[in-house]
């Protein structure tokens, strides 16, 4: 089957979520595939320092807090003094990346990709340096992720563990007393969370107005207020323009975004997460007859093909949102436009979700895109104080908001927070996927009890009729 011009139909470099996903299936549809990877495991920063190692400390502090808060008495659970064991906290987080990394490596081997072990540089669009090997591709395919994007005037140092990015934060030696995170997005959140809830004092500087920029607009209210209820103290409107270590200690100079007087912050460790970049430095794109956008992104068709053939580029190095779900289902469309098939990513159905307690899932337009976008829209709310479950679990913060546009009552957003946020925009995904109106949703049946049951009638809420509010 192997095109006997190339040593392989299909060079991968990197193996993120992106491309691993687009080797495994690449390999699958009978192409002989080889992924570059410089990384000691594979899984790239999604595996190794980003979804896996954040949500495992995620879900570790919130097991700490719910026992060191003392509210699992009213359940009738009574738990003497709760101690945090930090080591192993971070082993069992350890424990949960080797496995997973070194599941990918098996796949590879299932699935015979071979792991070309290095750094990838073009010598031309099919001819590439790999370490200190060349080999030939037909087909290639660039997913080499993105990485901290740093601020200036603010030198990182993930090591002393001070002033440190979302690598250091996934592994700071001890709590600090006081945490500053400079960027109120989804890593300043996730990992604010947990270090709050091993009991830090968090202050976090967001140059905006408000918090976790792109999400709907009534999802970011409500979140600033639950994450201010649980002792987050927020600077909003405020910029970060420098940070200062002396011994142990960090100074953190802020000022307002559209100007005014200095003021220091003085913390124990500083977290700087005011978003990513692409990476392709060091990559020789020219060689290949590529380049990048003013963003530093590859830009590619709906195909994920670049503007020379047979060379793609999927995932966080090309514009769109950062995700790895995102990276992953381009991962196996672009295997399948390189077999001759047709793969398709519908980029407006894109869930997002921030893992914090409780999570903050959205899908589709936000009220305020829709509106941008020239529909008139219909809006059905239901909180979660109506639902059943989340009343019997005394965990009814939140709500499930659906905007649909007015005429049609085609649903073209789903926003939520709730503790299960995560799993219920699956079906949001789902129903969008399909066209479906409020209606199709308000008159499926959800099971009882369960949280799910607010979508529903968030869906009857968009004519005016949910029962239970
Ligand atoms: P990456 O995962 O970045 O992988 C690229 C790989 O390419 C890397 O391993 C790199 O070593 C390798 N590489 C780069 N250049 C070369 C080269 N020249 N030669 C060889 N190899 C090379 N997303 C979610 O959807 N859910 C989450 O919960 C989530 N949590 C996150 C938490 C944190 C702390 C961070 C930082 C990110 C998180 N993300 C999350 C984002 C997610 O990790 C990325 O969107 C995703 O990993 C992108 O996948 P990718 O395949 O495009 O690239
Ligand atoms: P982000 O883009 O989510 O948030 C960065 C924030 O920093 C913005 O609100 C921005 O206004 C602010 N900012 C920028 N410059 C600033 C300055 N000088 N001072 C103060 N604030 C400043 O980026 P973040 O949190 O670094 O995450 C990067 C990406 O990683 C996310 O966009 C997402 O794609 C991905 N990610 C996804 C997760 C998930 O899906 N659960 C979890 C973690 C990361």
């Amino acid at each position: 089957m192997a095109d006997q011009t190339y040593d392989y139909d299909v060079l991968v470099i990197g193996s993120g979520p992106g491309g691993y996903v687009a080797a495994i299936r690449a390999a699958q549809l009978g192409l002989k595939t080889a992924c570059a990877e410089s990384r000691e495991t594979l899984g790239g920063t999604c595996l190794n320092i980003g979804c896996i190692p954040s949500k495992a400390l995620l879900h570790a502090s919130e097991y700490y807090e719910e026992a060191a808060s003392g509210t699992l008495a009213k359940f009738g659970v009574k738990i003497g003094k709760t101690e945090l064991d930090l080591g192993q906290m971070m082993a069992e987080k350890t424990k949960a990346v080797d496995e997973l990394t070194g599941g990918i490596e098996y796949l590879f081997k299932k699935n015979k990709v071979t792991w070309l072990k290095g750094r990838a540089s073009f010598e031309n669009a099919h001819k590439i340096k790999v370490g200190d090997e060349t080999v030939t591709a037909k087909s290639v395919v660039i997913a080499t992720g993105s990485s901290v994007m740093p601020l200036p005037n603010v030198e990182v140092d993930n090591d002393a563990g001070i002033v440190v990015d979302s690598t250091g934060a996934l592994a700071l030696p001890k709590v600090p007393e006081h945490l500053v995170l400079i960027g109120g997005g989804v890593i300043g959140l996730e990992l604010g969370s947990v270090w709050r809830r091993l009991g830090a004092k968090v202050t976090c500087v967001e140059f905006l107005d408000q918090i976790l920029p792109g999400m709907d607009g009534d999802v970011r209210k409500e979140a600033a207020k639950l994450f201010k209820k649980q002792g987050i103290e927020f600077k909003t409107g405020t910029k970060v323009t420098g940070v200062t270590v002396k011994g142990k200690k960090a100074s953190v100079t802020v000022e307002p975004a559209k100007g005014g007087n200095a003021e220091i912050i003085e913390a124990d460790a500083v977290l700087v997460c005011i978003g990513r970049k692409p990476n392709t430095d060091g990559l020789k794109l020219e060689a290949a007859g590529l380049n990048t956008t003013d963003r530093g992104m590859i830009e590619v068709d709906d195909r994920f093909e670049t503007k020379v053939d047979d060379v793609y580029a999927i995932g966080d190095v090309t514009p769109g949102l950062m995700l790895a779900h995102r990276a992953e289902d381009e991962g196996i469309a672009v295997a399948e436009n390189i077999a001759g098939q047709t793969g398709i990513v519908n980029h407006a159905i894109i869930p997002s979700v921030v893992y914090t307690h409780p999570e903050i899932a959205g899908v589709g337009l936000t009220e305020e895109d829709a509106k941008k976008a020239g529909h008139e829209v219909a809006i059905g709310k239901f909180p979660f104080m109506g639902n059943s479950r989340a009343k019997t679990n005394r965990d009814t913060d939140g709500f499930v908001k659906i905007v649909a546009d007015k005429d049609t009552d085609r649903v073209l957003g789903v926003h939520i927070i709730s503790t299960l946020a995560g799993t219920m925009i699956a079906q949001a995904a789902t129903a969008m996927e399909f066209g479906s109106t409020s209606e199709d949703i308000a008159y499926t049946c959800h099971a009882h009890p369960t949280h799910a049951e607010a979508m529903k009638e968030a869906a009857m809420a968009v004519r005016g009729k949910p029962i239970h509010i």
